[in-house]
């Protein structure tokens, strides 16, 4: 190989290493829009990217500012920097060397709307603010009503299911479910829906008795912060019907019928021979009556 060869290839080695470790720009992925209950956690999730060689977490400073306001800091390792709004309620979920910038934000107020971007320090290197990929946050006062199964008539003594689920956007401390069937067991699950929002399923499994018609079954959602949504579902519970009631009756009815039928066949047979019988002259009643004729005409 030329010298000149060598030295070309060694420059393309080059450009591949440049290419990949230095191509990447400054570039933030954040949910632009997320609701938060009042008094309950938001969590924002939002991963960024930086030119230069992965780094560890403790060279990277993560900050939350607002977008109106570089000063105005939400989240700050150094908790002295935080506006005193904000103390004490922001903690960042993810972790700097993973790229991840989620943020939580807890106990919700009313006028924490932001918008909110983060920014990123590499004390050595340089630092960006994402201000083209902020959260806007939308205080809820009311959590959202859950859904739970309707059904119709229930059956005595067989296992049903009822799933009680709602949504939410606070991972961190997710809503805990509660029903009021007394020592039911619940399978719970928690799921990422996408978009910060997650869904918190309870399924309910019972075998509903009698005595449970006409009672409400109600499912209580409780939100980290203290506020709950509830509803109610009516149960109606159809009495087991026991085969034997319906088949021993039936049968005994149906058994005395065809008896009787039968009866009613031969008897009838029967008689319709004796009167024929009668009719055509051969039946002992008349060879009587013939035969007293005949000793009569002989007198
Ligand atoms: C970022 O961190 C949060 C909190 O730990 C986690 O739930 C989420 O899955 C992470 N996101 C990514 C893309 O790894």
């Amino acid at each position: 190989m030329s010298v000149q060869k060598r030295l070309l290839l060694r420059w393309l080695c080059l450009q591949v290493i440049f290419a990949t470790v230095f191509s990447k720009d400054w570039e933030a992925e954040v949910e632009p829009k997320i609701k938060g209950l009042v008094s309950s956690c938001v969590v924002v999730p939002c991963t960024f990217k930086y030119p230069g060689e992965q780094l560890p977490d403790s060279r990277i400073r993560a900050i939350w500012h607002t977008k109106e306001k570089m000063g105005d800091i939400i989240y700050h390792e150094d908790r002295t920097k935080v506006l005193d709004s904000f103390k004490g309620r922001t903690t960042l979920l993810g972790r700097l060397s993973e790229q991840n910038c989620t943020l939580e934000i807890d106990g919700v107020r009313d006028h924490d709307n932001g918008p909110f971007c983060f920014r990123a320090e590499i004390p050595t290197f340089n630092q960006y603010s994402f201000k083209e990929s902020c959260v806007t946050i939308v205080p809820t006062d009311v959590a959202d009503k859950p859904n739970l199964d309707k059904k119709g008539f229930l059956e005595e003594g067989v296992a049903t299911s009822f799933k009680c689920s709602t949504r939410h956007t606070c991972p961190s401390h997710p809503p805990t479910i509660t029903w009021s069937y007394p020592n039911s067991d619940a399978i719970v699950n928690n799921k990422d829906i996408g978009h910060g929002i997650w869904e918190v399923e309870s399924l309910l499994t019972f075998i509903p008795e009698e005595k449970d018609t006409n009672t409400e079954l109600t499912c209580t959602i409780n939100f980290h912060g203290g506020k709950h949504s509830t509803i109610q579902t009516p149960l109606y519970v159809k009495r087991k019907e026991n085969m034997s009631h319906i088949i021993i009756p039936v049968a005994a009815a149906l058994g005395t019928a065809l008896l009787f039928g039968v009866m009613c066949f031969f008897m009838s047979k029967n008689y319709k021979q004796q009167i024929h019988e009668l009719q055509s002259g051969n039946g002992i009643w008349n060879q009587m009556y013939r035969m007293s004729q005949r000793f009569r005409s002989v007198d």
